[in-house]
């Protein structure tokens, strides 16, 4: 495996080895009227491990659907995606479906894109195992901006990835930044296979955010146990309890940690209080038609060119190619 992710000072730590920015979005989101925390604190150690969990679920049904597509529809890749590509994903890779992918098309190299340099390494690691002739790039960065590729991978025209209906956990203001910064990432001519959920029956939808066995429910409250931990919280846990509304104006399932009785507690030395009722806003999953997805996607800068989904039609896997700059307005 050919490694060139530079040590970028991604993280800034303080004296404690606290993440300063967890710290300061947690303080900020929890001053708010309506309080918040932003989803990416929820992956700590135990986070990606009930994480994991959850994919596991039977209630939770977009894994296993995504899985399907991309067992099923090998031939269309195969057919439809450049050979010689370059494939980069954004995310260090799930280790059920990127061999999936790898195992359809002729990539000419591998580059997983990441914010944490741990996952990465250890999914880069785990693939150099299944694809041993494949160059692997692992490159250590924040993707929600424009990252400079591997020198290594220059001049070769780009396949992104981007599986999970991650995509749906964003606003559609940030989704469609992402989109035209990717597009700025992977260059003219590029390709883009993304995953996106769809909208269906609200109770289908909130089951699979608020299972049977609580699993979500436990990585839910896990980002607040995560504050006690390492914010000096008191938050009183056993008073919140996990909720997951579908919200049809956003079309998107939302997930809250409520106050079943009035509370006060600290955080770093700041006071704050919940009325009985109050909610922390932890994370959206917005889920989309065809419709949606297609104007969310030409907003980004990329032209659908095929559509997949699972047999029970649950969940969609999309192609599509950059456009070039718009000559109208
Ligand atoms: N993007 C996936 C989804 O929205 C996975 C995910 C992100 C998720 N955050 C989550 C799943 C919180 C359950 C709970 O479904």
């Amino acid at each position: 495996m050919s490694t060139t992710g530079e040590a970028l000072a991604l993280v800034d730590l303080d004296e404690d080895g606290i993440d300063r920015a967890f710290r300061t979005q947690v303080l900020d989101g929890l001053a708010q009227p309506h309080k918040a925390v932003p989803a990416r604190w929820f992956y700590d150690e135990e986070g990606s491990r009930l994480f994991e969990e959850i994919t596991r679920l039977p209630e939770y049904y977009p894994t296993r659907a995504e899985v399907e597509i991309l067992e099923g529809r090998r031939a269309d890749f195969a057919r439809l995606i450049a050979p010689g590509q370059v494939v980069v994903e954004f995310g260090s890779g799930s280790s059920l479906k990127t061999p999936l992918l790898l195992g359809s098309i002729d990539a000419a190299a591998y580059v997983p894109l990441d914010i944490s340099g741990d996952f990465l390494r250890a999914s880069a690691a785990e693939l150099a195992g299944k694809f041993p002739g494949l160059p692997i790039h692992p490159v250590e960065a924040d993707f929600m901006k424009p990252v400079v590729l591997p020198a290594a991978v220059a001049g070769r025209s780009k396949l992104g990835f981007f599986p999970g209906s991650t995509i749906g956990n964003m606003v559609a203001p940030t989704a469609v930044d992402l989109l035209r910064s990717m597009r700025e990432t992977l260059g003219e001519g590029a390709q883009l296979l993304i995953g996106m959920d769809l909208i269906k029956d609200p109770a289908v939808l909130e089951a699979a955010y608020d299972d049977a066995a609580g699993v979500t429910a436990a990585f839910n409250l896990n980002l607040a146990r995560r504050i006690n931990r390492e914010l000096d919280g008191t938050i009183p846990i056993a008073k919140l309890r996990h909720v997951a509304c579908w919200n049809d104006t956003w079309a998107r399932i939302e997930m809250h940690l409520e106050a079943t009785e009035e509370i006060a507690f600290e955080v770093s030395g700041r006071r704050f209080t919940m009325a009985q009722g109050e909610t922390i806003h932890t994370e959206n999953s917005h889920k989309f038609d065809r419709r949606s997805q297609y104007t969310l996607l030409l907003a980004g800068g990329w032209t659908p060119v095929a559509r997949w989904l699972d047999r029970e039609e649950r969940f969609s896997l999309l192609l599509a190619e950059a456009t070039p700059p718009r000559n109208a307005p």
